[in-house]
C-alpha cells in the first residue's frame, strides 16, 4: 500500500511530484476558497519543477461532491489532454478530496494522485485511507472507488486561514479516533481546538491520522476492522443528508456519536460512565447533540447507508473507551433501538 503521510510544505510540491512525475501536466482541483488561498503558491512549485500546470476550481460545499461537477472535471481533463502518465492534485478538504481522489480513480482509468488536505477533517480523515467518492441523489458516497494517492502532504500552515468553525468541524472525527483508540488520546482530544494553539494541533492531527492508516493498513477494502472508523456515522449521514447538508459532516458525526453512545449503554454494551464521558466531552468540545430530525425519519433515511444489507445493518457499539464492537441487527430492530434511545434522550 502506498499511502504515505509525508509532513511538508505546500512549496514543497513541485519535487515531491518530481519523484514520480518527469514533466508533463499537472491538474490542480480545488474549491474556490482553496483556490484563491493556495493555488498560486502550488502552481508556482510546480512551475519551478518543470511542469506544465492546469486548474480547476469548483463551486464551495457538499452539493459539489455531485455527478454533475464529476463529469464537468472529467471533460475539462479531457479539453485540456491530460494524459496517463500526468498527475492530480486534490487542494483542499474532504469535498476536494473525494471528487478529486473519485475523478483520477476513473479518468483514464485511472492517473496519479496527490492529496494535499487543507482542513482538520481532512488531514485527520477523509485524505487517509483512500476512500474516493460523490453523493447520488439517493444518499452520500454512493458512487466512488478505493483509490491511493502517490502522497500525502500534511502541511499544518494550512489552519491559520481555516475559519473557527471548520477547526470545529473537523474535531468530531478527532474525538472518535479517541474513543477508538483508548483514555489517553481520548484525554488529549477532549479539549475545545480553540484552545490549543498550532503546533499542539499538528501534533493531535499527527496521532490521529497515523492511527487511521494503522487500521486501514490491515483491511483496506472495508471489510472488517476498518468498519469501526464509521462510528458515529450511520446516524451521521442520515442527519447530514435529511438536513440537505446544512448541516455539517462533522456537526452531524458529533450527534451520531452521542446518540450511538446512548444507544450503547440501552443495550448494555457499555456502562452509563462510559456514554456519560462521550457526551460530556462533546458538551465541553460545544458540539450541539440535539436530535433535528425523529427516529422515523432516520431510519428511513438509514436505508440507503452502504452499510445496509439484505435488510441488516452494520452499527458499530461502544463498549468501553478504546473498545468497539461492529453488531450487525436485522433494520427493525435498529429502528426499535433508535426510537427507545432517542426517546429516552435527555439532551
Ligand atoms: N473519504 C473519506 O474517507 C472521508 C472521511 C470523512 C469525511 N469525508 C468527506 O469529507 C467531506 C467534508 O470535508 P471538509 O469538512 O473538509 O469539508 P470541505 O472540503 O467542504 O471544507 C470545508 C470548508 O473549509 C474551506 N477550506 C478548506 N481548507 C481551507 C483553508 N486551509 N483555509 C480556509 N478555508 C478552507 C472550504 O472552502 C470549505 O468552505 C464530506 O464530504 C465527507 O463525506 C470523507
Amino acid at each position: 500500500m502506498s499511502n504515505i503521510l509525508l509532513s511538508s510544505s505546500l512549496d514543497e510540491i513541485g519535487s515531491i511530484v518530481s519523484r514520480f512525475q518527469t514533466g508533463g501536466k499537472v491538474a490542480i482541483i480545488s474549491d474556490e476558497n482553496v483556490y484563491d488561498l493556495y493555488y498560486e503558491r502550488c502552481r508556482q512549485s510546480l512551475d519551478t519543477a518543470g511542469f506544465s500546470i492546469i486548474g480547476y476550481k469548483f463551486k464551495v460545499g457538499e452539493k459539489s461532491k455531485s455527478v454533475d461537477t464529476y463529469i464537468k472535471i472529467l471533460e475539462f481533463l479531457a479539453q485540456n489532454k491530460l494524459g496517463r502518465s500526468d498527475s492530480i492534485i486534490a487542494l483542499g478538504g474532504g469535498v476536494t478530496g473525494d471528487l478529486a481522489g473519485f475523478v483520477s480513480a476513473t479518468y483514464l482509468r485511472g492517473v496519479k494522485l496527490f492529496q494535499i488536505p487543507t482542513t482538520v477533517l481532512s488531514m485527520v480523515d477523509s485524505s487517509v485511507g483512500g476512500k474516493t467518492g460523490i453523493n447520488l441523489e439517493s444518499g452520500k458516497n454512493l458512487a466512488g472507488a478505493f483509490y491511493m494517492p502517490e502522497i500525502i502532504l500534511q502541511d499544518a500552515n494550512f489552519l491559520s486561514t481555516l475559519p473557527m468553525k471548520e477547526l470545529h468541524n473537523g474535531h468530531a472525527e478527532m474525538i472518535k479516533m479517541g474513543i477508538i483508540s483508548g483514555e489517553e488520546l481520548f484525554k488529549k482530544v477532549s479539549e475545545p481546538l480553540y484552545n490549543m494553539d498550532l503546533n499542539h494541533i499538528s501534533t493531535l492531527i499527527k496521532t490521529c491520522s497515523e492511527l487511521k492508516m494503522e487500521i486501514i493498513s490491515t483491511d483496506f477494502h472495508d471489510e472488517g476492522r476498518r468498519q469501526i472508523l464509521n462510528l458515529g456515522h450511520t446516524i451521521g449521514h442520515a442527519i447530514e443528508k435529511l438536513s440537505g447538508y446544512k448541516i455539517s459532516h462533522g456537526e452531524a458525526v458529533a450527534k451520531g456519536l452521542s446518540v450511538i453512545s446512548d444507544i450503547s449503554e440501552m443495550m448494555n454494551y457499555c456502562i452509563k460512565d462510559t456514554s456519560d464521558a462521550i457526551k460530556n466531552t462533546l458538551k465541553k468540545c460545544k458540539f450541539n447533540q440535539e436530535m433535528p430530525f425523529s427516529a422515523e425519519e432516520i431510519s428511513k433515511a438509514v436505508r440507503n447507508d452502504k452499510k445496509v444489507r439484505n435488510d441488516e445493518i452494520s452499527l458499530i457499539l461502544i463498549e468501553e473507551i478504546g473498545r468497539c464492537k461492529i453488531v450487525s441487527m436485522p433494520l427493525e430492530e435498529f429502528d426499535n433501538c433508535l426510537r427507545e434511545a432517542m426517546n429516552r434522550r435527555e439532551i
